[in-house]
């Protein structure tokens, strides 16, 4: 498939179907190489289409073997069929069945969409355009259908057959070696929420009682041998369950709900309705091989995908432009969720770094586009950072400008309206509006507007009037949709920090408005004064990061510092620190590159050494405050001519001076702060161990004698997520120690995948030129596959996308090597080798001599010409970037 001839889909053109698919009924014979599958669709007209209106079904690469209408043939000149279309010519005027047989080899699907086989396990995946490989259909979101399914297999192959909804009847096909079942699913839902499994799974089993009373039957399938892997994700399913019901007064609506855990697929899960499909790496986790961050993306994922079954899937999108409306408010939901399950200001500051690592880049390069797009050539590429991430800040910042219970009641409303229905943002915001009589119409902006606004604030206080004047300015950059933007309306949760620390009341407030400490802004400019405040104040202005927003304050570092050690708003304490760091750095990489020494404020260090020694907070949110912003954030303040080496070097720099200042006092924080020796997922002792990670960390930088007792607690560690932070520092501080604990990783670890991913990422992370060819060499182990997505994200995303100074290397032979990796893996699995090109997507701010590299291998990959839609569709628009053609 060719960009030329792939066609722009345009939200503006949008129309619904001519005809509706009232019921489908499957009947999907397994086979390893040649399954078949029936499908009858009751069809009929749809007020306001002409009677004899041609009906079109989607295809993809598909096999006709039959074709009736109401029990009859179709003839030849009826019809049109390609692999890619199936067309009737004159339907006719009365609702009728269409009966259509396919055929469809599972085994050599490699693009893991439709029905594949991995692992012996077949399976399938829909979302968004994937039913289209299943059989023909109106594949769009807008088709709501109650779904019959009959799964037939060998018995001996796939003992384990699963569909939506719930199970009818199973039984053998006597006289054969084979088995069927048939499950039915009342809720008409989208063809992207169908899903079969058969498999020969081992199981965990439990239950749930719903706070209505009903019994729902919990399972998790998964490989043999996973089976005691599955616990922490049945008891996160449970506590899902529950918290959906009390939160947001959501139950569950079938009498089983399944999840299904398999090694190969593209992404993350996938909340098919009654029997999600997970990458089991967010499903199999136990002490001894997942870290703590895999336990809180296993508890989050799982709650994700559960609270789809409301968010997603009793109210599903109109057309894929609408995506943010179901992820947005999904991730919302599960970050909420996470927040309460754990610590909600350390879950926060988590949710901010991860933002500004994925979506702020995007945001700011050639892929940016509005959280919701309006146009698109392939929706793939459009399952991203901003959609989800910056999606879910939207729904927060309506929660902010609502308030809690204005949230609520809008969320109910929408439930009960849409209930059953596709719908569209405009009609989710009308539920908020309706609810609580408040005006959304400039609010509404932050779904069409893309780039991240910049706001700049000044502020001014008068002792004598005891007045504080604040200015406020803010900007939309311009974005590769060429927009003129508005200004939006912003929420800042701000206090004025008293020289106590506490927090200053203030009287009247003139020039914007300004309610439970949060200044609405909503002009292009405002001028605030605010009466009556006491004493000078030290605004704290984005508190709890209320708005997906750039801040340009006026503070001096003695403010951020007095902030730092006083601020009531946990995040907002990290976030002074976080900003005094990245000016230094962004000083000392302009430094580096005039071959100069840099030099740091010895405050900082003091700063956070008070915060590293104050067993009043959190020990996790301690372990974040000894991290420094990372290369990317550097890079993206900094904004042009970045050099990613000048960059690790300055950071480096400040590490180890942090270290040699704090250093000792840290480590005896941590003696203080030790995890209890028997491993529990529990969020307080997982920040415990961060701390002890963050402790090493600044010990190693700077003083490399410490990698021995680095590879001493590698050693003695109990459980992973210690043996992986310490193997992960050894190797990226090229200690001593590195190569053989690397070898004593890889056998002991060699038969499971999940582990074996990290032995790959911690080696495709290691900072510096020289990575490239570890890489490369790695790309030819006999573990290495490119079939498996898991491994290829493991190894090459890792290096493209969390490797700048590797990836970024002078002589342009990273960009090379991903380039060629890319119309490599694209023959097989576009959707993947779409994912790696967005390595690409900050290569215009990049120095002159690696951005005219990064352009060379990037317009060679576009010159051989036979490149997926998927693909094609990142390498044109990063190569369409304005700010390199101008
Ligand atoms: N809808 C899935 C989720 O976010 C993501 C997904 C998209 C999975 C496309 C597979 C394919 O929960
Ligand atoms: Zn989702």
């Amino acid at each position: 498939m060719r960009t030329d001839n792939a066609p722009v889909v345009r939200l503006s053109e949008y129309r619904p179907t001519d005809y509706a698919i009232d019921t489908v009924y499957l009947d999907i014979r397994l086979m390893p190489e040649a399954s078949s599958v029936t499908a009858r669709l009751s069809i009929s007209r749809r007020d306001g289409a002409a009677a004899g209106t041609s009906l079109d079904l989607d295809g993809d690469g598909l096999v006709l073997k039959g074709l009736s209408l109401d029990g009859m043939g179709v003839a030849d000149e009826a019809r049109t069929v390609t692999p890619d279309r199936l067309t009737i010519h004159a339907p006719p005027a009365d609702p009728f069945v269409l009966e259509i047989v396919t055929t469809l080899n599972p085994s050599a699907n490699k693009a893991l969409m439709g029905l594949y086989r991995s692992n012996g396990v077949y399976t399938t995946q829909c979302e968004a355009e994937g039913f289209r490989r299943i059989t023909y259909f109106l594949d769009r979101p807008d088709v709501l259908s109650v779904y019959t399914t009959r799964i037939e297999a060998r018995k001996s192959e796939a003992p384990v057959l699963l569909g939506n909804g719930n199970p009818v009847t199973a039984g053998n096909i006597t006289g054969t070696d084979r088995h069927f079942a048939v499950w039915h699913d009342p809720h008409p839902k989208p063809p992207y929420l169908f899903a079969v499994v058969g498999g020969d799974l081992d199981a965990v089993h439990d239950s749930f009682t719903t706070a209505s009373g009903r019994v729902v039957k919990l399972a998790i399938y998964c490989e043999h041998g996973k089976a005691d892997r599955c616990a922490y994700a049945m008891d996160a399913l449970k506590r899902s369950m529950r918290w959906d019901e009390e939160r947001f007064g959501r139950e569950y609506d079938l009498d089983v709900f399944n999840i299904v855990a398999v090694s190969d697929f593209n992404m993350g899960a996938m909340e098919n309705k009654g029997l999600n499909v997970f990458n089991d790496k967010y499903v199999l986790v136990d002490p001894q091989t997942g870290t703590d961050q895999d336990y809180a993306h296993v508890e989050a994922v799982i709650a994700h995908e559960y609270f789809h079954n409301w968010t997603g899937n009793r109210i599903t999108c109109r057309d894929w432009f609408q995506l943010c409306l179901k992820e947005g408010l999904t991730v919302f939901r599960d970050q909420e969720f996470s927040a309460q399950m754990r610590s909600r200001p350390v879950k926060r500051i988590g949710d901010v770094v991860a933002l500004r690592q994925h979506q702020f880049p995007e945001d700011a390069g050639p892929l940016a586009h509005p959280v919701r797009p309006e146009t698109y050539r392939e929706i793939n590429n459009f399952y991203t950072a901003t959609v989800y991430e910056k999606g879910a800040e939207v729904c927060r910042m309506l929660q902010t400008v609502l308030g809690e219970d204005g949230f609520r009641e809008g969320l109910d409303v929408y439930f009960q309206r849409h209930d059953g229905d596709a719908a569209t943002i405009e009609d989710f915001l009308a539920c908020f509006a309706d609810a609580t009589g408040a005006d959304l119409t400039q609010f509404s902006l932050w779904y069409e507007q893309a780039g991240t606004p910049a706001v700049s604030v000044s502020h001014d206080f008068d002792a004598d009037t005891q007045t504080l004047t604040m200015t406020l300015r803010q900007s939309v950059p311009e974005t590769p949709d060429g927009k003129t933007k508005k200004p939006m309306h912003i929420p800042l949760r701000f206090g004025l920090v008293g020289p106590d620390g506490q927090d200053l009341s203030y009287g009247e407030v003139s020039g914007g408005r300004v309610n439970d400490d949060v200044i609405h802004f909503t002009g292009a400019t405002a001028t605030l004064t605010f009466s009556g405040v006491t004493a000078r104040p030290v605004p704290s202005l984005l508190r709890g990061f209320s708005a997906p927003i750039r801040l340009e304050d006026d503070l001096c570092a003695n403010d951020r510092f007095f902030l730092i050690g006083h601020d009531s708003d946990p995040f907002s304490r990290w976030e002074a620190a976080q900003q005094i760091a990245l000016t230094m750095l962004t000083d000392a990489t302009a430094k580096l590159r005039q071959d100069e020494t840099p030099a740091f404020d010895p405050r900082f260090a003091e700063a956070l050494g008070g915060l590293a020694d104050n067993d009043g907070l959190d020990p996790a949110f301690r372990a974040l405050a000894l991290t420094l912003p990372g290369e990317v954030d550097i890079a993206q303040a900094i904004g042009h001519d970045v050099d990613p080496d000048a960059i690790h070097g300055a950071r480096q720099a400040l590490l180890k001076e942090t270290g040699s200042a704090i250093g000792t006092l840290v480590s005896e924080a941590v003696s203080r702060n030790a995890p209890p020796a028997m491993f529990r997922p529990e969020a307080e002792d997982a920040g415990r161990r961060a701390l002890r990670h963050a402790s090493w960390n600044l010990s190693l930088a700077s003083e490399p004698a410490a990698s021995k007792q680095i590879a001493e607690a590698y050693s003695q560690a109990e459980y992973l997520t210690d043996r992986v932070a310490a193997l992960r520092l050894l190797v990226h501080h090229q200690s001593g120690e590195a190569e053989s604990l690397l070898a004593e990783f890889y056998d002991r670890y060699r038969d499971n995948p999940l582990v074996l991913d990290k032995w790959f990422a911690i080696q495709a992370t290691a900072p510096g030129g020289q990575t490239l060819e570890r890489v490369e060499a790695l790309t030819a182990h006999p573990a290495f596959s490119m079939a498996t997505p898991n491994r290829v994200y493991a190894l090459i995303r890792s290096f493209a996308a969390a490797n700048p100074t590797g990836f970024n290397r002078e002589d342009g032979a990273g960009y090379r090597f991903l380039t060629g990796v890319i119309a490599t893996l694209d023959k097989d699995n576009p959707s993947v080798a779409a994912r790696l090109a967005t390595g690409f997507r900050s290569f215009a701010m990049l120095e002159d001599s690696r951005r005219a590299a990064a352009q060379a291998a990037l317009q060679a990959l576009s010159a051989t010409g036979n490149l997926s839609r998927d693909v094609a569709d990142i390498i044109d628009r990063t190569l369409d970037d304005s700010s390199i053609n101008a």
